[in-house]
């Protein structure tokens, strides 16, 4: 699979992603759980390569969910420090790069604050860069974001007859990102498991049976392509 292949009039200008798989990459090389996160990391990176090489503007990666608390205390330990590490030797790589780092998701007392600190230094780090941005959906849960819109409208003291479409999406976490053309999730789940459920009414859903961590550019190409190959409606009728 290579460049020529892809239409690059019709990209995606969104493009979102399950990272999935992990524990089980892990299991069959008879390794620990976190060792199936650790070997993600390559995966992300490959992937954030490939979407500067199409010259894709938007790119939101699930990391944690509100629902990833439930894991064993070892493993969300694990991922907290993990993450924690990551922005700090990859930050200064991804600035220099253009990427804009962001972090959707509750900001609560769960994620330690050690965390919170470098995320907000890797945000103000990268704030001016537009080559790509890339969302970090972080103890991000799709009902909880849902949640905290219309909490934060009705904090506002509007009027139930004001509230619409445009109203919630505005107190989205990030209203000014486009909803995602393309959603890919690997490791072979057909489920979306609360990632983006607004955003997600009319992308396009591709899955891959390949493990987060064995994931690279080349299966981004690839659904891209299938992608290209999709007929967008949106309710209407074919052109
Ligand atoms: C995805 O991989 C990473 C996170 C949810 C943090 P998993 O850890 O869910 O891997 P599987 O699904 O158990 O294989
Ligand atoms: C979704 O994967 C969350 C992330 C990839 C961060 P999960 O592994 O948590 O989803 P389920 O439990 O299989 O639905
Ligand atoms: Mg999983």
């Amino acid at each position: 699979m290579d460049l020529d292949s892809i239409d690059g009039s019709r990209l995606p200008v969104h493009v979102g992603c399950v990272m999935d798989g992990n524990g089980r990459w892990a299991r069959k090389q008879g390794l620990p759980r976190t060792e199936g996160h650790s070997a993600g990391e390559e995966a992300l990176f490959d992937a954030v390569e490939g979407m500067l090489e199409l010259g894709i503007r938007w790119f939101t990666v699930y990391a944690f969910s509100t629902e990833n608390w439930r894991r064993p205390p070892d493993e969300v330990r694990f991922l907290m420090n993990f993450n924690q590490d990551l922005l700090i030797r990859r930050r200064d790589e991804l600035n220099g790069k253009g990427v804009r780092i962001r972090f959707a998701g509750r900001r609560d007392w769960r994620v330690p604050r050690r965390l919170l600190r470098r995320i907000q230094e890797s945000e103000a780090l990268t704030e001016d860069n537009r080559r790509l941005t890339l969302t970090m959906a972080f103890n991000y849960g799709g009902r909880a974001e849902i949640v905290d819109a219309v909490r934060a409208l009705a904090a506002s003291g509007v009027a139930a007859s004001r509230v619409d479409e445009r109203a919630i999406r505005s107190h989205l976490y990030y209203p000014d990102a486009p909803d995602p053309d393309l959603v890919i999730r690997t490791s072979g789940e057909f489920r979306i498991s609360n990632f983006l459920l607004w955003q997600l009414a009319y992308s396009e859903l591709v899955f891959s049976d390949v493990l987060w961590p064995d994931f690279r550019r080349q299966h981004l190409f690839e659904a891209v392509r299938e992608f290209q190959r999709r007929d967008r409606r949106y309710g209407g009728v074919e052109a």
